[in-house]
């Protein structure tokens, strides 16, 4: 692997490779003390964020600490991009400074692709604008099979804003290759027709898939990118499309998820969020293994 742009770039065998050495690196962040490896000893890493973040950019800085690299956090907020300095001079400008290898976080689509074909150094999409967030995707699948070990006979259901979701599209497009059953639920004003022809069904009614579905994945309604108004009112919207606790009882054995950062009381509901169904925080736990072995498959394996 050079870079890791999207899910369609990745080969089956990547992807297994992915899955097992993140199960490997699990082991050693489980491990009561030393918690690091030296794998990228001399390899050096800049997480550019041109985006708010929490979970990618710290989990990606603690993964590459865990490897024994060195990191540098570059935010457009507070560097040059402010005096009107240009993505390629800023990352050009990296690169002198030797760094090997670079995380893109960015809102425009197309942003890390533009870099890898521009720049020598590895590049890691960190997210780009409403396109695709392989790491979450890839560490969403991994923590559903450490749930189930497959996909076979598996539903997930993802909900919410799939128009401006990344994650929606990187989830989709990996769970239809490991084999899962993909739905989609949401107003349809948030679910472009496009989305329809890449999944098993498309549902407007929460009750419609809570026993169709072995998980939810609940997606974050994106303020920031709606330019219009998709729906009447954030108090509506949780009245139809919030995902409540009598969904829990309804299917005992149903997973939520949620990629963060979540919206209570918008699209789930906080007893839902903190029940025993989550694995909200196991993703994040996750996250950190799988963007270790992206790192290492990328930089050193
Ligand atoms: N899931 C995710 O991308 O969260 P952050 O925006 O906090 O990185």
């Amino acid at each position: 692997m050079k870079h890791l742009l999207g899910i369609k770039q990745l080969s089956d065998e990547e992807i297994e490779q992915i899955f097992s050495t993140a199960q490997q690196f699990k082991e050693v962040l489980n491990r009561p003390r030393l918690k690091k490896v030296p794998s990228l000893q001399g390899v050096t890493i800049a997480n550019v964020f041109f985006e708010p973040s929490t979970r990618t950019r710290i989990s990606f800085e603690l993964a590459a600490k865990r490897l024994s690299a060195d990191v540098v956090n570059f935010s457009a907020s507070t560097s040059s991009v402010q005096k009107g300095e240009s993505l390629l001079d800023t990352v050009e400008n990296l690169l002198a400074m030797r760094v090997d290898l670079i995380i893109l976080r960015h809102p425009h689509v197309g942003a890390p692709h533009f870099l890898a074909r521009h720049v020598k150094a590895s590049i890691i999409n960190a997210g780009d604008g409403i396109h695709e967030h392989p790491t979450q995707a890839l560490l969403d699948a991994f923590s559903l099979l450490q749930k189930w070990g497959n996909f076979q006979n598996k539903t997930v259901a993802i909900i919410g804003d799939i128009y401006h979701s990344r994650v929606a599209r990187s989830n989709i497009l990996l769970l239809k290759r490991l084999g899962a059953k993909v739905l989609l639920c949401g107003p349809p004003t948030l679910i472009p027709p496009p989305f329809k022809t890449l999944v098993d069904g498309v549902y407007y009614r929460i009750e419609d898939i809570i026993e169709r579905a072995d998980a939810f994945n609940i997606l974050r309604i994106q303020k920031e990118r709606q330019k219009e108004q998709f729906f009447p009112s954030l108090q509506e919207y949780y009245h139809y499309f919030g995902v409540r606790p009598e969904v829990l009882q309804q299917n005992p054995s149903l997973i939520i998820m949620h990629p963060g950062p979540m919206n209570r009381g918008v699209e789930i509901d906080s007893k839902v969020a903190d029940s025993e169904q989550a694995i909200i925080l196991e993703q994040v736990e996750n996250g950190v293994a799988v963007r270790m072995a992206v790192l290492y498959l990328i930089a050193g394996g």
